[in-house]
């Protein structure tokens, strides 16, 4: 497909990037991976580059400078403040969607607004602006309410609840900062995070996964950006994913196209298995994390290429992915107080030997070095991911590897794909 000799650069610093480096080093057409900046987790397969991932030009430059074939961009902020136009109007090919695209993630309000154009079912919403507009869509929906912030947060800015005076003081809060938010019919249902390539016509779906993003057992507590993940489902309908593609994605897909907006990168559709059928609950426009933890070591197809051919309007050519017919499943370790306040500086042990066990291996997130010794430095510290032959196995294994991992107040689910 291309020469044999491909270099990459992965931009950002989380799991779901050192998830990426690591399935990119598996390939063996990628001759050299660098991270901007990277984590600890990445040091072996990758160079670690210093600077800012959301300036547009410094990104560029860097990636000319280093002479680099293909970007890679993991996070949402970076593409959403232009990263990939820098990148490709610079000539280098860039795995991530433009500024304009990009909005279907940095808006709920347009993101809702191409749904509808596109005719994709998801849960029928209303702009607000004001607290009458929020009240009359609260009596319209009823319970639960579904507050969202119309603006990146990090997963944080949605609020589900059956107390009114919660999600009226989300909403206020929301409008206290100057911002607007979508308050949308509730949708009941087991949730699937669902992968797809998009060079801007095609579409290539990865397998799907499941994602638990409240942060404490039993789904309770806050939303988190993401708690523990497993894949494959093996309860889903076998044409789900053929039902995503053709009514989710690629009518997606067409409807930016049509805007002049092409849809070049990862679109993450994150949906609800309703009684009423699939809906969307939100887009992402990049990999999902913790997801990406697990669906990238079950591929089989070779990383590098799928996300070149990708970012260069190759995928008819590249076809479908290949899986390798196992399963995974990663449970995060959090530091004290995610994802309210989380207190970061706690030294981190056993993540070595947690590493050395057989299909075990440890995704760093926020992990920093001090010493000859791992620190946490975010919310969510690390992710230990287990494969096996089935998702029981598969999560025995993680949780295996988990309790060899100390953090003085750390915390992590315990109930991640029980299934
Ligand atoms: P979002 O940032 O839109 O993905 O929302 C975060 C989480 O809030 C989702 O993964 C769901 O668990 C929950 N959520 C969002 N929208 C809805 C909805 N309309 N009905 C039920 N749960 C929702
Ligand atoms: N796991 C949820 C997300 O990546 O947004």
């Amino acid at each position: 497909m291309y020469g044999s000799s491909v270099k990459v650069l992965v931009v950002g610093n989380g799991g779901r990037e050192h998830a990426l480096v690591r399935g990119l080093s598996l390939d063996p057409q990628v001759s050299e991976i660098f991270a901007l900046p990277g984590n600890p987790g990445m040091a072996g397969a990758a160079t670690l580059v210093a600077g800012s991932t959301t300036d547009p030009d410094y990104v560029a430059e860097t990636a000319i400078e280093l002479g680099v074939d293909l970007v890679v961009v993991g996070p949402e902020a970076p593409l959403v403040a232009g990263v990939a136009d820098a990148v490709r109007g610079a000539g280098i090919a860039c795995f991530g969607p433009s500024a304009q695209a990009a909005r279907l993630e940095g808006s709920k309000a347009f993101a809702k607004e191409v749904m509808v154009a596109a005719g994709v079912p998801t849960a029928t919403g209303v702009h607000c602006r004001e607290m009458s507009q929020v009240e009359d869509a609260f009596a319209r929906f009823g319970t639960p309410y579904v507050v969202k912030e119309d603006g990146l947060a990090a997963g944080k800015g949605v609020v589900v609840t059956d107390n009114e005076d919660a999600a009226r003081a989300h909403a206020a809060a929301i409008f206290a900062r100057g911002g607007s938010l979508v308050v949308e019919e509730f949708l009941d249902g087991p949730e699937v995070s669902l992968f797809c390539l998009c060079d801007g016509e095609n579409v290539v779906p990865l397998s799907p996964a499941q994602d638990f993003k409240r942060a404490l057992d039993g789904n309770d507590g806050p939303n988190t950006g993401g708690m523990g993940s497993y894949s494959p489902l093996p309860w889903a309908p076998p044409d789900l994913v053929s039902q995503v593609v053709n009514t989710v994605a690629v009518p997606t897909v067409q409807e930016m196209a049509r805007r002049g907006t092409p849809f070049v990168g990862l679109l993450y559709c994150g949906l609800a298995l309703t009684s009423k059928g699939v809906r969307v609950v939100e887009f992402n426009v990049r990999f999902g994390d913790p997801e990406t933890q697990v669906v990238i070591p079950r591929l089989a197809s070779p990383l590098g290429q799928a996300l070149f051919a990708t970012a260069t309007g190759k995928l008819a050519d590249f076809g479908d992915l290949q899986w390798k017919g196992t399963a995974a499943v990663d449970v995060i370790l959090a530091s004290p107080g995610y994802p309210q306040s989380a207190q970061t500086g706690g030294k981190i042990t056993g993540v070595t030997q947690a590493d050395a066990l057989e299909n075990v291996h440890v995704i760093h997130a926020g992990t920093k070095r001090e010493g000859d010794h791992l620190v946490s430095s975010g919310g969510r510290v690390l992710a230990v991911v287990g494969e096996g032959a089935t998702v029981e196995q598969a999560r025995q294994r993680a949780y295996a590897g988990m309790a060899l991992i100390t953090l003085e107040g750390g915390h992590y689910r315990t109930d991640i794909a029980q299934l």
